[in-house]
């Protein structure tokens, strides 16, 4: 219970300073740079967070924090290929179990992908990973899916 309330107020804190650090910004590189950042800050246990753009058709790389990744992902590949795909938001409890997962760093157990939509279209995805199993759940999905929609709501995504 009190890891849970530690992950609650976690999650509120990073919501709260990412609407504070993004507020009056619509560029959506300064804003996903800011927002891994902000995420990595404030929440345990998570190896990597970063954002990949839909760029002519496919993932690329985008703003993180954490260890150097794959650089392109394509539709319907890995996870978060399947999140693109699926137009759905991805928790793999244990990436070993996920048919097709894209290993950029071998010591990742579990993984969260949340698509991003502008308009009708999706036009990123945020990723975030663990060393642990079983580290993401529903509330995680709400809490990041909320932090996705401030970042939809204030970015002009056509100018990448
Ligand atoms: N594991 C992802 C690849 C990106 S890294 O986790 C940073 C996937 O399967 O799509």
């Amino acid at each position: 219970m009190e890891q849970m309330l530690d992950e609650k107020e976690q999650m509120y804190r990073a919501l709260k300073k990412i609407e504070i650090v993004t507020k009056g910004e619509s560029d959506p590189i300064a804003n996903m740079a800011n927002t891994s950042a902000v995420i990595k800050e404030f929440m345990s246990d998570v190896s990597w967070v970063g954002f990949y753009i839909m760029r002519n058709g496919e993932l690329v790389l985008g703003p993180f924090q954490g260890k150097s990744a794959c650089k392109r992902i394509k539709i319907g590949k890995g996870v978060c290929g399947t999140c693109v795909a699926e137009d759905k938001t991805q928790i793999v409890p244990d990436v070993r179990n996920f048919e097709g997962h894209i290993a950029c760093d071998s010591s990742s157990l579990s993984e969260i992908v949340i698509p991003i939509h502008y308009g009708n279209n999706i036009v990123g995805v945020l990723d975030l990973d663990s060393y642990s199993l079983d580290r993401f759940n529903s509330f995680h999905s709400e809490e990041l899916t909320k932090i996705v929609k401030v970042l939809e709501d204030r970015c002009k995504w056509d100018i990448i």
